[in-house]
């Protein structure tokens, strides 16, 4: 199960490239800028729809050089070719990961290529199941599918968690403008009862369809808020009426069919498609219904289009390649803990969850592929906002904190809504942000500022940020804006070595919750418990009987 993986901080390459964040430690971006004029030429990037300009960083040429050796010596070309072949590097659960399988299209007037598990060639069922996601949503949006009463489906609503959640609502809010006025769409995955009633307060049961989004089919919180939902439908409408108003994302077939889902609404997925990054995956099924499957599937070029340039253009040129050697550059040898996710834009506020899971979930590990201990910090911390808010609560830190927090600024060159005066102000501050974090304010530029006030007022800058330019919000920059994130985080999980397709890390906590709950909800005594556990389960139960 183990793969062999040589020692990161020993390998020649990472000595190099500590030499070298030694040697540049002192050197200030403003200087590198001042000296070379087409220093955002040298280090910017355009791929399709987007642009990539990583001039604000503290590289030269060098840094670059040095940093493909380090991917060449930890093997990134060849991980990169047994993901896209299909090959099990999921190694922990022995599954292929193949979310390229997801969007893999015909290039021209070729076929698609073959993508081969387990002696099976996997194609054949993404691109059935595409088309019946085609027909399944074209029917409920044409009014042809309806509820048990005969009324067309008027609200959306997918019940999922994770994986299951986060990126199908992210994709349907940066889609808005794709949206039908008479066609909601919600997303529930609190277990607090407040989300989904206040959810379904809105809803017509007659006109609502219910997606349970989950790969399992046994994840808690889903499984509650469908047992909800079930109920509501039921009560409403008649128990017979469930197979109107439900359809399913999931592996667990069995399972849909005992909720009462008929094998026609129930959508596939596969274990070689891991939660976090199966929104390319029938897991989209609320964004194709609330926004067509023609956006959805220029959403999946875009991916694919990501997937081809992350496949074939040379390592220093490659945007995902580099945005994730740039990561590990600032985590590894300037002890940067963390990255800041900043769209700029209003429909792109819920791109830091997305990428948070991804990242955190994916590269959040402690032991190697080897199954030794990590030898560095590996994964960041990832957080975020909308740039304009954020600019206003945790920028600061960003600006004059000691520690060093790399951010991506992420915007639509032009908006949806045709000329949009607005953007000027938006974009002006998004770009001058980066501007502030690249170049600081020294003492000698704050003529009149009282002494005393002086170290309060100077910048130190040279601080490092990504600006990523979307040509438009559209489904297919989306796209490539997905699998940018995507192989991003790939590349850095196979430069420190771990296996970024497990999650074992969330067990524990599934498996405590298991065994609480009986006693929080009255039907066994709690057992032994440490103290701290044992008081808070007393709380709460006190609170519950206060209740009554
Ligand atoms: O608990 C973590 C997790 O397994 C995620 O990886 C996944 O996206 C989420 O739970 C939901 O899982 P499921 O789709 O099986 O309900």
């Amino acid at each position: 199960m183990s793969v062999s993986v040589p020692s990161l901080t020993q390998s020649a390459e990472w000595r190099a490239l500590q030499a070298h964040a030694n040697a540049v430690a002192g050197v200030h971006m403003r200087d590198l800028f001042a000296k070379d004029a087409a220093r955002f030429t040298q280090f910017s990037l355009r791929e399709g729809q987007l642009l990539l300009d990583y001039s604000k960083n503290r590289i030269t040429p060098e840094t670059i050089r040095l940093l493909v050796d380090l991917a060449l010596a930890r093997g990134v070309p060849e991980r990169r070719a047994d993901m896209f072949s299909g090959a099990k590097i999921n190694v922990t659960e022995n599954r292929s990961v193949l979310h390229v399988a997801l969007r893999n299209r015909a290039e021209g007037r070729g076929l698609v290529r073959p993508i081969v598990v387990d002696g099976v060639d996997v194609m054949g069922d993404v691109l059935h199941t595409l088309i019946r996601l085609r027909e399944f949503s074209e029917r409920v949006r044409d009014g042809s599918w309806t509820g048990s009463t005969a009324k067309p489906i008027r609200h959306i609503v997918n019940i999922g968690i994770g994986g299951s959640h986060l990126g199908p609502m992210f994709i349907a809010d940066a889609l808005k403008d794709h949206q039908r006025a008479d066609l909601s769409v919600a997303f529930v995955s609190n277990p607090d009862r407040g989300q989904i009633d206040e959810v379904l307060a809105s809803c017509d049961p007659a006109a609502t369809l219910f997606v349970i989004s989950s790969k399992t089919f046994t994840t808690a919180e889903t499984m509650a808020n469908a047992a909800i939902a079930r109920e509501w439908i039921s009560s409403a409408l008649g128990e017979q009426a469930i197979p109107r108003h439900f359809a399913a994302v999931s592996t667990n077939h069995r399972a849909t069919t005992e909720f009462g889902i008929p094998a026609d609404s129930v959508f596939p997925m596969w274990d070689w498609v891991g939660g976090r990054y199966s929104v390319c995956s029938a897991i989209g099924l609320p964004v194709i219904l609330a926004c067509g499957f023609d956006a959805f599937d220029a959403f999946l070029s875009g991916a694919h289009a990501m997937d081809l340039h992350f496949e074939a253009a040379p390592l220093e040129k490659n945007m995902p390649f580099l945005m994730a050697m740039l990561g590990v550059w600032y985590a590894e040898f300037f002890n940067a803990p963390a990255t800041a996710i900043l769209p700029y834009d209003h429909r792109l506020k819920l791109l830091p969850f997305h990428v948070q899971q991804m990242d955190m979930e994916s590269n959040g590990k402690n032991t190697t592929l080897a199954g030794a201990a990590v030898e560095t910090q590996v994964g960041p911390i990832v957080f975020g906002g909308g740039g304009s808010d954020s600019q206003h609560s945790f920028f600061q830190l960003l600006h004059q904190s000691p520690r060093l927090i790399p951010c991506d600024f992420i915007a639509a060159l032009r908006s949806k809504r045709g000329k949009d005066d607005s953007r000027d102000l938006l974009l002006a501050n998004c770009f001058a942000q980066t501007e502030a974090l690249m170049k600081g304010r020294t003492g000698s530029e704050l003529a009149g500022v009282p002494e005393a006030l002086r170290p309060h007022k100077v910048f130190s800058g040279n601080r490092p940020t990504n600006t990523i330019l979307l040509e438009s919000l559209s489904p297919f920059a989306l796209g490539q804006l997905v699998a940018l994130y995507e192989h991003k985080v790939f590349v850095q999980g196979a430069v420190w070595g771990v296996n970024s397709f497990d999650q074992w890390g969330v067990e524990l906590g599934k498996e405590l919750a298991r065994s609480l709950e009986p006693a929080l909800s009255g039907v066994e005594k709690l057992g032994s418990r440490d103290a701290s556990t044992a008081g808070l389960v007393a709380a709460y139960l006190e609170a519950k009987r206060r209740s009554v």
